[in-house]
């Protein structure tokens, strides 16, 4: 059994908290906000992910998992200690790394006996040399101590099976013994461990996130040649898939990608090479794809209902959150969807079965349903913003009798056009240029 500190109590503070008490280490996990740490004693939760209240308080009873604001408390004994602090987007793109400072300083000033700090947090190339440093200044002398980074790769909504079975675990320090270490905590995940320098581990973070980054973006590119060629990019992705130097993921053609990661990493990547003199015109074009995705998600849905002013109309959404299986709101598509359509004059209604309360006061004129069934009486149009799994299986022949008028935009590609269309809907999804043999354009 190892002790083990995590700092920050985010998605991948808690995440990383609760699986390795799971794992058998005794782990305290530490927050500067009271009020969540408050909270996670009292068995509330900071974010929403499944099955994670049952994991903390299974590892809370085993008095594996234990919280705390105070560092003193947290590095006692301590021979690990993780930041997950947040790196929100600062200006121009680049990571604010004020919370990563502010907890290497805290740890530099009670760090009691030798310790491995690991860096979880996704941080600009560099910053853990930069953690050493800010370590040194602050700590008393003759401590010692190794900064390794160790990024996390983890999904929301999947976050405890990805941490429990992952790719692969990247390590990167310039102290083999610390990395050798840290690999040794993560022996019992049975994943290929990658050792390597600090700066290459950082670059492997941003690297993946950007790759996948601009996986979506391909397939949304090819979404719209499809639509102009009328092929169907659901399958031209599915023929892809099968080539083993593609593979079938992350070809999901839609409004784009949003969440707390890929908008961030991609930018503050093309602000690192910007830095430095370059211009990554790739990365360039996987943002402007993306961005553009929203705007065509309105466009389609004036183009349907036949009228550039939306005033009169009303729309409903299909979810809220940037993915299912997640209330997070950051830069999820519908945000931008949501105001332009209220710009162009429509009502705008939303269902989401999670993450209703998030969004309500990001939008605040955006009228909350308890359920789907309600939301769509009446409405001119119903979009799909969220492919949920609840969607699949809601009965949209009932759905279908009480709208004004039948469209449905299904912005996840989730329905199948034909049977939409015997349902009596005037379907359209992204990327499906036969669409138009069903769609009442
Ligand atoms: C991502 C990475 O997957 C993870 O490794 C990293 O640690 C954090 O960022 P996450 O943001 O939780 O995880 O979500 P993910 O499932 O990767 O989806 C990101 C966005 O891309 C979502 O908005 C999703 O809707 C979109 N997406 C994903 C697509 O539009 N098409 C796809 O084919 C896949």
């Amino acid at each position: 059994m190892k002790k083990i500190c995590v700092i920050g109590t985010g998605y991948v503070g808690i995440i990383t908290a609760a699986c390795f008490a799971d794992l058998g280490n005794r782990v305290v996990a530490l927050d500067i906000d009271e009020e969540k740490i408050e909270g996670l004693k009292n068995g509330k939760m900071p974010i929403y992910e499944p099955g994670l209240k049952e994991l903390v308080d299974r590892n809370v009873n085993a008095e594996r998992l234990s919280f705390t604001t105070s560092y003193a408390e947290a590095l006692e004994n301590t021979e690990f200690a993780f930041i997950a602090v947040g790196t929100p987007e600062g200006v121009d793109g680049e990571a604010d790394l004020k919370y990563v400072a502010a907890a290497a300083s805290s740890i530099a000033q009670n760090i009691q006996n030798e310790l491995i700090i690991i860096n979880k947090s996704t941080v600009p190339v560099g910053t853990g040399d930069w953690v050493a440093k800010i370590v040194n200044e602050h700590k008393s002398d003759g401590v010692p101590f190794s900064v390794v980074s160790c990024p996390e790769f983890l999904r929301e909504g999947a976050a405890i099976s990805d941490f429990m079975n992952p790719h692969r675990v990247v390590l990167g320090s310039m102290d083999e013994e610390a990395a050798d270490k840290v690999a040794q905590l993560h022996l019992p995940l049975r994943a290929p461990i990658v050792v390597t320098d600090l700066r290459t581990a950082e670059m492997i973070k941003y690297a993946s996130n950007a790759f996948l980054a601009t996986k979506i973006s391909f397939i949304n590119e090819i979404a719209n040649i499809c639509e102009d060629l009328g092929a169907d990019v659901t399958e031209v992705a599915a023929g892809m898939g099968y080539d083993q130097r593609i593979g079938p993921h992350f070809l999901s053609a839609g409004i784009g990608y949003g969440g707390s990661c890929f908008p961030k990493d991609v930018k503050a990547l093309a602000h690192m090479a910007e830095e430095k003199g370059r211009h990554p015109q790739m990365l360039h074009a996987v943002i402007d794809i993306n961005t553009d995705r929203r705007q065509m998600a309105v466009q389609r849905v004036k183009e349907m209902l036949g009228k550039e002013l939306l005033t009169g109309t009303t729309i409903g959404l299909l979810g809220l959150s940037f993915k299912p299986n997640t209330d997070d709101m950051r830069e999820a598509p519908s945000l931008d969807i949501a105001k332009s359509l209220e710009a162009a004059g429509a009502q705008v209604r939303a269902y989401d079965p999670i993450a209703m309360e998030e969004a309500a006061p990001l939008l605040p004129k955006v009228e909350m349903f308890p359920n789907p069934y309600k939301m769509a009486v009446g409405c001119d149009l119903l979009m799909v913003n969220t492919e949920w799994n609840e969607f699949q299986q809601l009965d949209l022949e009932k759905i279908h009798d009480t709208m004004k008028q039948p469209f449905l935009f299904d912005g996840r590609n989730i329905y199948d056009p034909d049977k939409m269309a015997q349902l009596g809907f005037k379907y359209r999804g992204v990327g499906r240029g036969y669409d138009g043999r069903v769609a009442d354009k």
